[in-house]
């Protein structure tokens, strides 16, 4: 009898050392401890034993039920944190990759374009400069030297703010050229900056909404004169539109801050679906521009005898219109996101000239 249990209780717990999965453990509890179990069958045929052999095999029988179950129920715990440890091996994601949502965010062709002008003027030198969108009328008519009775300063063109008590009443700027006048009272020539920024009007169509964009250029150095102008569109011209050269046509014209003044257009087809810019035999107006009108420098107290200057403005929304084939301009402003994932701009790769600027 003695022999019988030591036996049993090695090969139990041989069977338990064996044991590789929680299944295999399970088989090992029923075989032993079931029923029908071989200790259980032990257990069962105490009831036949003597007192004495009941006191000596009562303990050691008990013994090895209780060691075993311990047994196996602590292996049944490191067999299944081993499972689960596999399990998250497996399973095992990296959260360094980056996630893709579905739409992230993309930068308005107005913006992209207002980029792009900038690199390619600062290219040649010019800065950046920006003014205010609520002007008054001497920075945006008069020192412009627009006449008091100009068709602009009419309630029609332009948006007015109610009167203050010194009954001036303030406006949203018609144009950027008002930075002009800002620039030249503040600095000395050579001035060679960009004014980027929103523009109003009372006006909308299909080409007009209330709100714009525009840009602006002045240059005022010594000796400037109207073939740097030219010089200095044209460049900017086939930069921005990525072509060896810009085929344009300067048309005189009226402004009354610069004398001589001219518009620029450039060459576009316009006979099939869609515009084409550079050739065909039809003409579109996208800026002004002309030298400095002397009364302007006057006002802003540059001597026309010493220096001279060229400026020019550019509408912001037209050149967007054109470069990306946006057929209506007041779609640009309705926040639709359909249309922003459309027609918008990477966010993470800005223009330049060493890349490209429209990639
Ligand atoms: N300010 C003009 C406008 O909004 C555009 C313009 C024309 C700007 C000629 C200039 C210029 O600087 O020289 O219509």
């Amino acid at each position: 009898m003695t022999i019988d249990i030591d036996k049993l209780e090695a090969a139990l717990f041989a069977q338990l050392a064996d044991a590789q999965t929680e299944a295999a453990l399970e088989e090992l509890r029923v075989s032993a401890l079931g029923k029908k179990g071989s200790v259980s069958e032990l257990l069962k045929g105490m009831g036949a034993m003597s007192p004495e052999d009941r006191q000596v095999f009562g303990p050691k029988i008990n013994g090895l039920k209780n060691a075993l179950n311990d047994a196996i129920n602590a292996k049944k715990v490191i067999l299944a944190d081993a499972a689960l440890d596999a399990r998250l091996l497996a399973e095992r994601i990296d959260a360094t990759l980056p996630a893709f949502p579905r739409f992230m965010g993309k930068i308005h062709p107005i913006m992209q374009v207002f980029e792009e002008v900038a690199v390619i003027f600062a290219d040649m030198g010019f800065t950046v400069k920006e003014g205010p969108d609520i002007e008054d009328d001497f920075h945006n008519f008069t020192a412009l030297n627009f006449p008091e009775k100009h068709p602009a300063r009419d309630m029609h063109d332009t948006f007015f703010f109610e009167k203050n008590s010194d009954g001036v009443a303030k406006l949203l700027r018609t144009h950027t050229s008002p930075v002009q006048i800002r620039t030249m009272l503040n600095e000395k020539p050579p001035i060679r900056i960009v004014a980027p920024g929103r523009t109003y009007r009372c006006d909308s169509d299909q080409t007009h909404t209330p709100m714009f964009h525009q840009i602006e250029g002045l240059v005022i150095e010594e000796g400037v004169h109207m073939g740097h102008l030219k010089g200095v569109l044209m460049e900017f011209l086939a930069r921005f539109f990525e072509v060896e050269t810009a085929a344009v046509r300067f048309r005189p014209h009226h402004f009354p801050f610069t004398e001589p003044s001219a518009e620029v257009d450039v060459r576009c087809d316009r006979s099939g679906r869609e515009l084409k810019i550079g050739t065909g035999d039809d003409w579109l107006e996208i800026l002004g521009c002309g030298m400095v009108h002397p009364n302007v420098l006057r006002q802003c107290g540059i001597d026309p005898e010493i220096h001279q200057g060229f400026a020019f403005g550019l509408g912001i929304d037209r050149l967007a219109m054109l470069k990306y084939g946006i057929p209506d301009l007041r779609d640009m402003f309705n926040s639709d996101v359909r249309w922003l994932e459309h027609f918008g701009f990477e966010p993470f790769v800005s223009p330049n000239l060493a890349t490209g600027l429209s990639r």
